[in-house]
């Protein structure tokens, strides 16, 4: 055989070779996913997307859902540890207290994704981490406030998102960067709805009728899609227009907010995508077939959609995606 056909012959069965495990994929391996709960139309539309990827790919997905609880997650992500699975993605429901358990995934040698939210624990401890940028997500929907409303006074009322999740911090700051230096714009009230559609409506109540009927407040900031369809619900109980008395800003750009929009009750939201599992999986596979080392944070994009983004198409666009 002539060296020209055994080398033809070589390169043809290393590329068969090097096919057959690209074609392998993540087929097969079976990865544990805690999933913080189903607080949200967007935790809703995260939880499909990642069961469809693991679907399309092959994967043997574990789920547990955590009902908002973070024993719950620690509790499912030693269960993964124990059946031995080939690698965790975590939704971490609030930023710390997550060193242990991280700590045991990493001597089992499980490479652990953090999905959506980030946490305060050393870097080694997780593979990667696929999120948005949680303060860029508060200042888009600040600088947004600030350029419609220009000069006039305005008093803002805030619905938080969970106590010590990392959305609910950095969406808070980054919102109040974009609003410092603008002494017309102020954070009047501020409370907690906990990412939920019935806590956003129960809070926004409560500041409508602290506010003298809702008469103070001129814009209402919701770190959720879901807390702001609550509060559009409770500004109409009180007998006002949302997206017109009241100023309507959030985020996630869930189907709802853009329903919301088409009937003249939103103001703006911006962008979070529900498809985390992709990056992770695609993060994994080079991972775990092939020892690749991903980017530490895969950072999704924020985009501001308003109503004049075509809303009817966007919700169009959005209702079959699992929301
Ligand atoms: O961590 C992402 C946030 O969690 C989403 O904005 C919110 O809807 C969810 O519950």
């Amino acid at each position: 055989m002539t060296v020209i056909k055994k080398l033809a012959l070589g390169a043809g069965i290393s590329a068969l070779m090097l096919s057959a495990a690209w074609a392998e994929g993540l087929q097969g391996k079976v990865v544990g996913f805690s999933q913080i709960g189903s607080e949200s139309g967007w935790r809703a539309a995260e939880t499909s997307v990642t069961k469809a990827e693991a679907e399309a790919r092959g994967i043997d997905l574990k789920f547990a859902d955590a009902q908002q609880k973070q024993e719950n997650q620690i509790k499912a992500i030693r269960g993964f540890i124990a059946q031995g699975v080939d690698a965790i993605l975590v939704a971490p429901v609030v930023a710390t207290g997550w060193e242990e358990v991280l700590t045991e995934a990493k001597e089992a040698n499980i490479p652990v994704v953090l999905l959506d939210r980030g946490i305060e624990a050393p870097e080694d401890l997780y593979l990667t981490s696929v999120a948005s940028d949680q303060v860029k997500e508060g200042r888009v929907a600040g600088e947004w406030l600030v350029g419609t409303v220009g000069d006039k006074q305005c008093n803002v009322v805030e619905l938080q998102g969970t106590v010590g999740s990392s959305p609910a911090i950095n969406r808070k700051q980054g919102f109040e960067e974009a609003l410092a230096g603008h002494a017309n714009l102020t954070i009047t009230r501020s409370q907690t709805g906990d990412f939920t559609r019935s806590k956003g409506k129960e809070v926004m109540e409560g500041f409508l009728k602290a506010e003298g009927g809702g008469a103070g407040i001129c814009a209402v900031y919701a770190h959720n899609d879901d807390m702001a369809v609550g509060a559009i619900q409770a500004i109409k109980d009180a007998g006002l227009k949302p997206g017109t008395d009241i100023l309507v800003v959030s985020i996630d750009a869930v189907p709802d907010i853009f329903a919301a929009m088409v009937a003249g009750e939103a103001n703006a939201t911006v962008e979070l995508t529900p498809n985390m599992a992709g990056p992770a999986f695609d993060a994994l596979d080079g991972y775990l077939n092939g020892g690749t080392m991903p980017e530490k944070f895969i950072i999704t994009e924020s985009k501001l959609y308003t109503p004049a983004d075509d809303p009817q198409g966007e919700y169009d666009r959005r209702k079959g995606l699992g929301y």
